[in-house]
């Protein structure tokens, strides 16, 4: 698989993200269980790449049309089915270094997909995981942005691997990707055969903590779509609509609440925080 490399100027996810820098934010919520146990990611398993212990920042994905999706990992021993629903899996006294995870979650067209679910397992200060109850564990949703955000500590090591974070982030209806999430300037990084680079954070310190950054690009075809139908046409996914914009779906009419690009699996009854029933 080819490394993308970030080119120079200003990318279609670079406006993007001032787009989305100026737009609101509200939750998107969309019923979904967490994911059931995904056994087919034990055979997956991402093709290792070289990289000195502060791993080259250029080939972090970056989401530009017709890229590669966010490569998958192997699930390993540690993941359990039916996390809790919360993005916050550490408290100040909890031990460890603080980190905050944040990102967005985009399509093969680099349009953000919202209450896309992200599935975040990791081990604690000590290298262990919880394996009894659901510690360092929870699942989230993508809001109408495609952001997420996770409050944790930085994963302790254990052996035969570096710092890593696991996750499993699913738009709705579509595939599971089973990835995993790494730190660059650990020096594990050189010698654990799982480690690759694509999947390196962005880190930077945040106080006596750390803050990273991610960008997922699923597998996901995406309509970019031509601007807003006109007022009063059946809802269509891959469209950008601006609130006031009304459509009909099932033979009801709704008006939209905020801007957003539609995707299957939000349809106006299902996606109140998008669309008011007239
Ligand atoms: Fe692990």
């Amino acid at each position: 698989m080819s490394v993308p490399e970030d080119p120079p100027g200003i990318t279609r996810k670079t406006l993007l993200k001032a787009a989305v820098a100026t737009g609101l934010a509200a939750p998107l919520v969309v019923a979904s269980g967490a994911f059931a146990k995904d056994a087919a990611a034990d055979e997956s398993r991402g093709e290792p790449v070289a990289a000195g212990p502060n791993g080259p920042r250029a080939i972090t994905p970056a989401c530009q049309d017709g890229d590669a999706p966010t490569i998958d990992q192997i699930e390993g021993p540690y993941f359990k089915p039916d996390s809790p629903e919360r993005s916050v899996l550490a408290t100040p006294s909890t031990p460890g270094t603080p980190l905050t995870v944040t990102g967005v979650v985009y399509g093969l067209s680099c349009l953000p997909i919202a209450a896309a679910l992200l599935d975040f397992w990791q081990a604690d200060d000590g290298g262990d995981y919880d394996m009894t109850g659901f510690n360092f564990r929870g699942h989230q949703y993508t809001d109408v942005n495609g952001n997420f955000a996770l409050t944790t500590i930085v994963p302790g090591l254990y052996p035969g691997r570096t710092k890593h974070i696991h996750v499993k982030v699913q738009a709705p209806n579509q595939p599971i990707l089973t990835t995993q999430l790494y730190f660059p300037g650990v020096p594990q990084n050189d010698t654990d055969s799982i480690f690759d680079a694509r999947l390196l954070m962005d880190v930077t310190q945040q106080g006596a903590g750390e803050a990273a950054t991610f960008e997922f690009v699923l597998n996901v075809d995406q309509d970019p779509g031509g601007g807003s139908p006109p007022p009063g046409a059946g809802w269509l996914a891959g469209h950008a609509y601006n609130t006031g914009d009304t459509v009909t779906y099932d033979g009801k009419t709704y008006i939209c609440l905020q801007p957003h690009t539609s995707q299957v699996g939000w349809e106006p009854p299902n996606a109140p925080s998008l669309w008011q029933a007239q």
